[in-house]
């Protein structure tokens, strides 16, 4: 069995006051709750603010964004070994901001996942397809594609933490959630090319998140999806409530408590 897993990617949003508050608030409601993995990923500055807030619970603190170098002139960048140090849990690699406005290729998107599996963190590849690409009836293609070009050259033993994020960019921040149907069937597409390539059991045994806005109100019917094993929330992971009724209903829609 998949455990469902639920994180919140925060974003370039928060000061450090209104994170503890935040992080407070998420742990009052979600510190003891068991039947979700749950995991919040907070701009670099305030993880380790977070992480004290959270350090008595089983939630996960991430980060947004990693190089993939292990330290030198990289000026404005952070490195993994600076992540292992404090203790972050996952990792978010090529969400579809930092392609879109980050220059952010499939080869960056590689090496990052290299280095993020080498110091152990559990990594969130993000992958998904425009509105153009949509229209044009390549989705499926463009989100192969990029499964492919990320998981080049690793192996199954390697990649065991993995997290997969299908976050289609028209549904980001527009509110346009994917139907379930729709984000099912690319859902099925991304483990049938998992199980091709790595084997049946390593791509039954790997979670898929999806991800664009993801509201207390759409995720029941998502989640109850046989291949929908979480959510990567953005807007409503900032609000510490629809947060936590986002979790609890995942939770719910599997059969937890
Ligand atoms: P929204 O939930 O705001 O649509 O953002 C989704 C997202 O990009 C999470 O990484």
């Amino acid at each position: 069995m998949r455990k469902p897993v639920v994180v919140g990617n925060w974003k370039m949003n928060l000061t450090l006051g209104q994170a503890v508050l935040l992080a407070r608030e998420i742990r009052l409601r979600l510190g003891t709750y068991d039947s979700v993995e749950v995991g919040v990923c907070p701009p670099f500055p305030l993880i380790t603010a977070v992480q004290a807030v959270l350090s008595d619970t089983k939630i996960g603190v991430g980060a947004q964004n990693m190089h993939y170098e292990r330290n030198g002139a990289f000026t404005g960048e952070v490195s993994a070994e600076m992540l292992k140090s404090i203790g972050v849990k996952y990792v978010i690699i090529g969400h579809s901001e930092r392609r879109k406005y980050f220059g952010e290729t499939d080869e960056g998107v590689r090496k990052k996942l290299g280095t993020a599996l080498d110091y152990g963190f559990v990594p969130i590849l993000c992958v998904g397809e425009t509105l153009e690409e949509r229209e044009a009836g390549k989705e499926n293609d463009v989100v192969v594609k990029q499964m492919e070009s990320a998981l080049e050259g690793f192996s199954s033993t390697h990649l065991h933490n993995l997290i997969i994020a299908y976050e289609p960019v028209w549904a980001i921040g527009t509110g346009k959630t994917a139907t379930p149907e729709t984000a099912q069937s690319m859902h099925s597409i991304i483990r049938e090319f998992l199980m091709k390539k790595f084997g049946a059991s390593f791509g039954y045994s790997i979670r898929i998140q999806y991800g664009g806005s993801v509201r207390p109100e759409n995720i029941s019917g998502l989640m109850v999806k046989e291949d929908i094993d979480g959510a990567l929330v953005g807007g409503d992971s900032l609000n510490g409530e629809r947060f936590a009724e986002i979790v609890m209903r995942s939770g719910t829609a599997k059969g937890g408590k």
